[in-house]
């Protein structure tokens, strides 16, 4: 359905001899791929040039609280006609090197970028909502070099970043799908289609979850796990005088960006989590880019440090087009937003330890939506590293990518 606008490569040599080497029992039809988006982009500047916005906001004292400000649409619009292309995000895209297998009836995209070092560690990485795998991009060219611990460990990774399934060129998965079933298909594209006997996995937002499964539930082949969210609800500042936890000054912060999210930022997630509303949303901006800007953007920008953009952040405008260019024409704008709606207890309020021995790293970044300080994240798991970035927020890989690299690195201090 979607694939029929994206032009998969014939299989040639050299995937032949991955097809021999890595998948030994069953045919996933792995494939090389690349982005050809094309066709839908000329549709897609129509829309970004004729869909009317109001010359002037009709109210034009309220805060953001209001929701998105109309001249950020405006200038984003601007910026989409006069400085974006989606022909060179996408000849970027397509210099790395993307597959895609069948698992289970769906096709899984993903990027798949060796590293030359001996020993590399395979890193999956995962991405949650509104995101997809171009968030991890700026992190693939050091991941897979070879670098230093600080512990002075020699490490490098073999980078794997997929497309869940709704997102990008990833199809859509059945309506009663969860993060756990993503684990599944996820654990078997690297076991079995990728060949690797263990690896490592990092996820952010919904990717926590799915990231989370393979860690507590798929012990023997993930050996270590790197997050920066949690898939148990957070604390409130009296759940955690109740269990004994003091802040810090930044925890302090952290914990009320937490609260602001909890008390007037979680409109778009009763709305893509209740009965009924996810299609509704999904199907009204289905073929409306503003609107796509509108309920993606905002989030990016929101959920970002004010800080987005300047050094080490490389969130700009740009990328926020690309994120919401791909969602529309990969058709997925939809299918993405079901997440929710799948997985109605995603983020659990009874926290339980992981069985596994296996180390799990934690990140903390100071404009994230959520806050989980040391003592909570120990709860669910092998805690040996936990660091706190004043720098960057939700979407840590676009605005803090040299600590989101050091922090991954510290896997190999960790990894047996
Ligand atoms: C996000 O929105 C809130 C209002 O809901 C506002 O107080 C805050 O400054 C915004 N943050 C950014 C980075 O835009
Ligand atoms: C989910 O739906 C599929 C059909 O789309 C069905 O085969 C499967 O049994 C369902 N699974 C659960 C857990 O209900
Ligand atoms: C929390 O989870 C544990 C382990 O699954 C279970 O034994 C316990 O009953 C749960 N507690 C609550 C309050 O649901
Ligand atoms: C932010 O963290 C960096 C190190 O990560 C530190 O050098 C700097 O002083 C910190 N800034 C503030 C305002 O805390």
């Amino acid at each position: 359905m979607r694939l029929n606008i994206l032009s998969a490569l014939v299989v040639s040599v050299t995937s032949a001899s991955v097809l021999s080497n890595s998948h030994p029992r069953k045919d996933y039809n792995l494939r090389p791929f690349t982005l050809n988006l094309d066709s839908r982009v000329p549709r897609m500047l129509e829309l970004v040039k004729n869909t009317q916005l109001p010359d002037a906001p009709e109210y034009p004292d309220l805060s953001l609280d209001a929701g998105v400000p109309l001249s950020t649409l405006q200038s984003l619009r601007t910026k989409w006609l006069t400085e974006f292309s989606w022909q060179k995000e996408q000849a970027a895209i397509n210099k790395y090197s993307q597959f895609t297998a069948e698992i289970e009836g769906l096709t899984i995209h993903f990027v798949h970028q060796k590293s030359r070092a001996t020993g590399a560690i395979p890193l999956i990485l995962f991405h949650g909502w509104p995101g997809s795998f171009l968030e991890f991009l700026p992190l693939v060219k050091d991941l897979t070099s070879k670098a230093k611990t600080p512990a002075g460990k020699s490490v490098a990774f073999d980078v794997i970043i997929p497309n869940l399934p709704g997102y990008g060129p990833s199809t859509a998965p059945p309506a009663n799908w969860t993060t756990a079933d993503a684990a599944r298909i996820i654990n078997t594209l690297m076991t079995e289609v990728l060949g690797y006997r263990n690896y490592a996995t990092h996820g952010a937002d919904w990717g926590c979850s799915v990231a989370y499964h393979l860690y507590s539930s798929y012990s023997t082949t993930v050996r270590a796990s790197q997050l920066v969210f949690l898939p148990f609800f957070p604390y409130t500042p009296d759940q955690l005088t109740d269990a004994g936890i003091a802040l810090n000054e930044l925890e302090q912060f952290e914990e009320g960006s937490f609260m602001e999210w909890y008390t007037s930022g979680q409109g778009y997630f009763q709305e893509q989590t209740t009965k009924e509303s996810p299609n509704t949303i999904g199907l009204a901006l289905y073929d409306n880019l503003i609107g796509q800007l509108a309920w993606i953007g905002e989030k990016f920008i929101n959920w970002s440090d004010p800080r987005a953009g300047t050094d080490p952040s490389v969130l700009t405008h740009n990328e926020i087009l690309a994120a919401v260019s791909l969602y529309y024409l990969t058709k997925s704008f939809n299918s993405a937003g079901f997440i929710y709606y799948q997985n109605q207890n995603g983020f659990a309020t009874n926290y339980t330890k992981a069985r596994t021995n296996a180390p799990l790293l934690f990140s903390s970044f100071k404009y994230n939506v959520a806050f989980w300080p040391p003592a909570l994240v120990e709860k669910t798991g092998n805690l040996v590293a936990y660091n706190n970035h004043n720098f960057s927020g939700h979407f840590p890989s676009l605005n803090n990518p040299p600590a989101m690299i050091a922090d991954l690195r510290q896997i190999a201090d960790h990894w047996e």
